[in-house]
């Protein structure tokens, strides 16, 4: 009898779902555009602020693409963007302010996504219902069922959908997972993801102005629309850490880190469970007010515990100064003491390996010593190009089902930390917590490394003391939690029409 995996149950229950789909948006348009090997692909960049300009400079660099359009709700960015594409390549790309104008066009073979978190799993459904392929960026989703959604309208539309979770196409961690997975460091069943990065306070929670380039409905799209009203000073990018359009760093940084975490863990499924603890501190401090309100709201620092029943992963964000003396073992790790930290350690019965940057990896005997190094980049928008022409979705190194499971990890990580934002603890009760729970982690030493991070910045938790979420069980197959109704109720955004995101039943 052939056995299905854990990952064929799930794919197959969410393209079941899919097949008792309502039409699609953009009708007429769900045949892919036929090309040659000498035909050039025909794009649009959407959202081009930061990232999109990582975007725009891959495609325009190769003779195989054309850049037809640059979409960005920012003029400003939009003719900025479009100035570049010509110097670069002597052809000036169309401005157009709505992705839609782009997904109504049948000469366009695909999308590359880097707008705001908010907006990429209803551009990825968009696009793929009008015909086109899409490169969307992590997290793919902003929410559980829109990864889910987007995985079933790949597989329903018969489209090429690829992850920017770079370090898929790159060799070092490509040969590190393989020497792992042929027992270089011997048994390995748990991984810490870290994301050591500083980051400071985006301004006080105000009333600020929307520049004048810019449409705020716009670019709100899915999410509410505010009034109009800007409650951060900085319009771009630092969305990040405010939930409505972000998903703190768990949700920026993290689906690199624990995207690489389930890879070498062999995990192609959701977790058992999952608790979150942390809170966004340290700014009244640095501020020295006490009354200072950031208007972010996501997490500056939270860690993450999930259950797999034998394996185990846990992902720690600290955004405040990481020059951090009780990390000894971990600083030794990484090789450099005081600087950021943005990696993932496995930890094997016969060695440690530790993905240091995007490009190297190290791994180490019990003795400390480095056994082997694994170094080089690729090239993760050749691979999408590549599987575009072919039409083999199973070459991609990171398709949505990937970006999918990975996005789900801050997501899951997210609602435990929401949830129990209320419920300030002290360390001793966070203790007491953690002591029950199932994992291969020692959760004590976790914490204890936690609370000496918030004192080295001049936290007082007595005073502004962390948070600490429910332990939240998730039947993995069904993408439910199975003990918390809160939970289930806030796995799902509300939309705001016409921006109306469809659920995997109905792409
Ligand atoms: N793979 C990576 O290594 C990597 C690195 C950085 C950022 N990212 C991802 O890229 C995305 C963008 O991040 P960023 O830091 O560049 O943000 P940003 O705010 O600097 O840029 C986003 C751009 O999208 C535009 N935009 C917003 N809504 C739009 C819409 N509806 N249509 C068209 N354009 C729209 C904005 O005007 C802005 O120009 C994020 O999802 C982030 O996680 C990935």
């Amino acid at each position: 009898m052939v056995q299905r995996t854990r990952r064929q149950f799930l794919q197959e229950s969410v393209y079941a779902a899919a097949a008792l789909s309502a039409a699609p948006m953009f009708s007429g348009v769900s045949q892919a555009q036929s090309t040659s090997a000498n035909d050039k692909l025909l794009c649009a960049v959407i959202g081009c602020n930061g990232r999109g300009g990582g975007h725009i400079s891959a495609y325009a660099g190769r003779k195989d693409c054309e850049i037809a359009y640059i979409v960005d709700i920012d003029e400003k960015v939009g003719q900025t963007c479009c100035d570049g594409v010509e110097k670069k390549t002597g052809r000036r790309p169309k401005w157009v302010k709505d992705m839609r104008k782009v997904f109504d066009d049948k000469s366009v073979h695909f999308v590359s996504t880097a707008t705001p978190n908010h907006w990429h799993a209803l551009c990825g459904v968009w696009a793929m219902q009008a015909g086109k392929d899409a490169f969307i960026e992590k997290p793919i989703s902003h929410d559980i069922p829109e990864g889910t959604a987007l995985v079933a309208a790949a597989k329903k539309y018969g489209r090429i959908c690829q992850v920017g979770t770079q370090c898929r196409s790159n060799p070092a961690v490509q040969e590190a997972v393989k020497f792992m997975a042929a027992g270089g460091i011997g048994r390995v069943d748990f991984a810490r993801g870290l994301c050591y990065k500083r980051r400071r306070s985006i301004g006080a929670l105000g009333d600020y102005p929307i520049p004048a380039e810019a449409d705020f409905d716009l670019w709100s799209g899915p999410a509410p629309y505010t009034t109009p009203k800007l409650t951060r000073p900085r319009f771009h990018y630092d969305w990040h850490w405010q939930r409505l359009y972000g998903n703190g760093d768990s949700g920026n940084q993290g689906p690199h880190q624990t995207d690489i975490a389930r890879w070498g863990l062999g995990l192609n499924r959701h977790p058992n469970s999952v608790i979150a603890y942390g809170g966004r501190l340290g700014y009244q401090t640095e501020r020295k007010d006490p009354k200072y309100i950031d208007a972010g709201d996501t997490a500056n620092t939270e860690i993450a515990v999930y259950d797999y029943g034998d394996k185990c992963m846990v992902f720690e964000t600290r955004g405040l100064s990481v020059d951090n003396s009780a990390d000894e073992e971990i600083n030794k790790l990484f090789g450099k003491p005081t600087a950021n930290k943005i990696g993932v350690i496995f930890y094997g019965t016969e060695g440690v390996l530790v993905q240091r940057e995007y490009t190297h990896c190290v791994a180490f005997d019990r003795q400390g010593n480095v056994i082997k190094e694994f170094k080089g980049g690729g090239d993760h928008y050749g691979n999408f190009l590549q599987a575009v022409r072919s039409r083999k979705a199973e070459s991609l190194n990171s398709d949505a089902f990937q970006g999918h499971l990975s996005a789900a990890l801050a997501h899951l990580a997210n609602i435990s930390y929401y949830l129990g934002e209320k419920n300030h603890v002290s360390v001793g009760q966070a203790k007491a917590v953690l002591e029950r729970i199932k994992s291969r982690d020692d959760n004590i030493a976790t914490l204890n490394r936690t609370v000496q991070h918030f004192k080295d910045n001049g936290v007082d938790l007595e005073k502004t003391p962390m948070s600490m979420g429910p332990l939240l069980k998730f039947e993995p197959d069904k993408e439910v939690f199975t003990n918390s109704a809160e939970a289930n109720q806030i796995l799902h955004r509300q939309y705001r029409a016409p921006f109306i995101c469809p659920t995997a039943d109905k792409v």
